[in-house]
Formats: structure tokens, C-alpha cells, sequence
């Protein structure tokens, strides 16, 4: 999934969503975030965790953002141009540029099940983590991700579509195993599931459903169908009969 252009700026409207902030209160929650820490942040996107967690850990501690997008990146460098403890990097995540045991903690959220490899960038986290460091990983349980209120064949159409725009439709369920194979342990996981009821200029389901509408676009579907099902979705929002779910989970572990 290419993360640049209209896409970049949709996503990163998700970020600043209500339920954004939610994400990045339970990665704060699960990493006991603290003032000095050298933490990194990977598919960092456009900078809104890395910008909280460097006004936690202070000038004296270390954040980094990696991403592999320059166009993030790019959004990323304007969000945290006043915060000097912050590292922007463009990167893979299955590959990262720093020596064993640099940072106290690793977060990510929603960027594993982008990762066909999952498991080389569970091995590279856990190399860069210092031994005790904690992770916290968001991932979404992607078959319980779905929009209701459009004609019923034309949105499941859509969700199928929508299932090629990431690498793993089930991710956490896969982390505890893969993990345990990386060197952690004390793996702990917790939902964070939310719904929609509107989609009011800050909710997560505004900017998700054009994201959805473009890339099915991309796949194929007809321009006219894509907007067919948008404007569906706005007038069940309208007709107070809009629905939107997501079950993202936190899984949280430790460096053996
Ligand atoms: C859904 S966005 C999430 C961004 C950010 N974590 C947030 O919560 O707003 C996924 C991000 O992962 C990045 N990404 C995808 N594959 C990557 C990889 N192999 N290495 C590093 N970043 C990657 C994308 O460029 C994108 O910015």
C-alpha cells in the first residue's frame, strides 16, 4: 500500500482523529513511557506519536521515527521541527540502522500487517531493543473492519476489495507466537475497539472511507461505484443509520 499523496493525507487525518489519540494513549499506557528514555517509533507515518512521546522523554531523551515513506517522512519532519531529541529516518523496518540494544522502547502502530515479512522485523526489534526494553505493537484485526450503512452488495464488494491493501488480515492473533520466536516474552494483548456512529470532521471513519474508495479504485472499480458507495455512506450518516468498527489491538511484550 502506497502511504504518499491523497492517501498520506487522509491517513494522517486518521491520526488526529479522536480514536488516533486512543491509539496513541495505549501505546503510552503499555510502554510506561519515562523522562530520558531512547524509544523508537516504526512506520511513524507523519509524527504524532514520535511528537508526544519526545515532550514525555524531554531533550535529554531519544525518539526516533522510521518510515519507508518520504512523503510521512516529510509531514513528520514539519510536526516535530521543534523537538531537537527527535530522529526522522526513511527505512525498512525489516532492516534497521542501529547497533544491538540502543533503545528502551519500541512502539508501532498499525504497521506490522503492511510487512509481508513480519517475523525479520520482530527479529530487528528485538535486536535494537536493550535486553528488558518493551514493545508495543498495534495491529487490527482486519475481518471485524467495517463500514455499515451502504446498499449491502456494493459494500461487501468494497471489504473484499479492501482485503488486498495489506499483507495480514489477522495479525494479532499471529503476534504471540511470532514473538515468543524473536525473544520476547511477558506478551500481553488488549483490544481497543471503537465504533462510529458519524462521520463528523474528526472521526477515524471519515478519512478511512475515502482511503477504502481510492484504492478500490485502483484495483479496478468503476470511479462511479466507488462514489456511489461513499455517498451511500453519507446519506445513512445523514439518515442517523451510519456504522463503523474497527478492533485494533495492542500487543505488548518484553525484550528476553
Ligand atoms: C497506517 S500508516 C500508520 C502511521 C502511523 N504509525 C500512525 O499511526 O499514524 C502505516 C505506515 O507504515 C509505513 N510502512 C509500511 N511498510 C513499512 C516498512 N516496511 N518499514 C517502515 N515503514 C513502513 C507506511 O509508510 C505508513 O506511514
Amino acid at each position: 500500500m502506497d502511504f504518499g499523496g491523497d492517501t498520506g493525507l487522509w491517513q494522517r487525518k486518521i491520526a488526529e482523529s479522536l480514536e488516533g489519540s486512543a491509539r496513541r494513549m495505549a501505546i503510552f499506557e503499555a510502554l510506561a513511557i519515562e523522562t530520558g528514555q531512547s524509544i523508537l517509533d516504526l512506520g511513524c507515518g507523519g509524527g504524532h506519536l514520535v511528537r508526544e512521546i519526545a515532550l514525555a522523554t524531554g531533550d535529554n531523551g531519544r525518539v526516533v521515527g522510521l518510515d519507508a515513506s518520504a512523503e510521512q517522512l516529510k509531514a513528520a519532519v514539519e510536526l516535530c521541527a521543534d523537538l531537537p531529541a527527535v530522529e526522522l529516518i526513511e527505512g525498512d523496518a525489516t532492516d534497521l540502522p542501529f547497533e544491538d540494544g540502543t533503545f528502551d522502547g519500541l512502539a508501532s502502530i498499525q504497521m506490522l500487517e503492511y510487512i509481508t515479512e513480519v517475523n525479520r522485523a520482530l527479529d530487528e526489534a528485538r535486536r535494537v531493543l536493550k535486553r528488558g526494553g518493551k514493545a508495543a505493537f498495534i495491529s487490527v484485526l482486519w475481518e471485524h473492519w467495517r463500514f455499515h450503512g451502504a446498499d449491502p452488495s456494493l459494500n461487501d464488494r468494497m471489504h473484499h476489495i479492501w482485503r488486498a491493501h495489506c499483507s495480514h488480515q489477522m495479525l494479532p492473533l499471529e503476534m504471540p507466537r511470532k514473538l515468543l520466536a524473536s525473544g520476547f516474552n511477558g506478551i500481553v494483548r488488549k483490544p481497543i475497539a471503537f465504533f462510529n456512529g458519524t462521520m463528523h470532521e474528526n472521526a477515524f471513519a471519515r478519512w478511512a472511507a475515502k482511503i477504502v474508495a481510492a484504492f478500490a479504485v485502483g484495483k479496478g472499480v468503476e470511479e462511479e461505484d466507488a462514489l456511489l458507495w461513499l455517498n451511500q455512506l453519507s446519506t445513512a450518516n445523514k439518515e442517523g443509520r451510519f456504522g463503523f468498527v474497527s478492533v485494533p489491538v495492542v500487543t505488548t511484550a518484553i525484550a528476553d
